[in-house]
């Protein structure tokens, strides 16, 4: 695609608070060509050239947080699921900005068939976003999360493992196994991997006797390949007589889990209120 061989021209965007450098190309519209710096209305993410259009803009902007319903509250922190087809400026907004931290992502314009899961720290002058993940509403190859992105100033906080996290609840919920669309990032690679290797360990440190690669897929909606892969990286499966074995052994179960760092923020599921889209 050509996009990708294009010159990152938007160095800097205002974003609420926060003034943020960006990371990679994103293709805005061609009548923005000319700018380095682009300003975001936090809530409906339109852009602007000028401080003084985005200041003008907020005056009348009635939106304090991303439009759509409110799936998830856990005390500041919120979820909101935005319908690409219902809200196509705000997700076409949302994929041009997101786009300015991706490297590899092709860009959709077909906001469509996604939905948004926007996750917001909320205060009293509203919802303001931390990061999302998007999400297919029919996926054949059983995607459960398309994009993930979490803004700059809030990153290595475990807010990527909480969207990772819910992005699996999702999943349960509708009662089917995910994965991410590939390919992953490092850093969404890392993430995943962290996100794998804590859920997994956790639940086969508590296990008693055996389990198989399909009653953990079972469990927690990870799709059997990326169980094996995780565990294979840990070298933690045997081939055994044609078959995977899961080694358990607590002490090494615990070094892993150490290694793969902090659990990040806990998905409290008895605040989802969701049903999965039809
Ligand atoms: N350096 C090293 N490891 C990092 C890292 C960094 N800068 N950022 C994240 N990680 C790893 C760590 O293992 C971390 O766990 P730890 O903090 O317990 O050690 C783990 O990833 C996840 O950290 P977390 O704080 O939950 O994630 P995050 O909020 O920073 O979000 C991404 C992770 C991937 C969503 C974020 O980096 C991002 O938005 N990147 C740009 C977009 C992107 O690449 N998306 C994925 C496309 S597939
Ligand atoms: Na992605």
């Amino acid at each position: 695609h050509e996009e990708f061989t294009k010159v990152k021209n938007i160095a800097t965007i205002e974003l609420g608070r926060y003034e943020i450098e960006t990371w990679y190309f994103s293709p805005f519209p061609p009548e923005y060509n000319d700018c380095t710096k682009l300003f975001f209305c936090e809530f409906c993410l339109n852009f602007m050239k000028r401080k003084e259009q985005l200041q003008r803009h907020m005056r009348k902007c009635d939106l304090k947080h991303p439009p759509g319903d409110e799936i998830y509250r856990n005390g500041t922190l919120s979820m909101f699921e935005v319908d690409g087809k219902k809200n196509k400026v705000y997700g076409q907004n949302l994929c041009y900005l997101a786009k300015l931290f991706l490297d590899h992502k092709t860009l959709y314009y077909d906001v469509d068939l996604f939905l948004f899961y926007v996750l917001c720290e909320c205060d009293d002058r509203g919802c303001h976003m931390v990061g999302y993940f998007s999400k297919e509403k029919h996926s054949e190859e059983s995607y459960n999360l398309a994009c993930i992105l979490t803004l700059p100033p809030y990153q290595r906080k475990g807010y990527g493992k909480f969207l990772i996290a819910f992005s699996y609840e999702l999943s349960k919920k509708e009662s089917k196994v995910g994965t991410p669309e590939r390919p992953l990032s490092d850093l969404g690679l890392l993430s995943y991997r962290g996100y794998w290797t804590r859920v997994l360990l956790d639940i086969l440190k508590k296990h008693k006797g055996n389990i198989s690669i399909k009653e953990l897929s079972d469990m927690t909606a990870i799709k059997a390949e990326d169980i094996l892969s995780t565990l294979q990286s840990l070298e933690l499966i045997q081939y055994r007589k044609g078959q995977h074995v899961i080694c358990a052994d607590p002490k090494v179960l615990d070094r892993h889990l150490k290694a793969a760092g902090r659990g990040g923020l806990e998905v409290d599921v008895s605040k989802l209120i969701w049903t999965p889209y039809k």
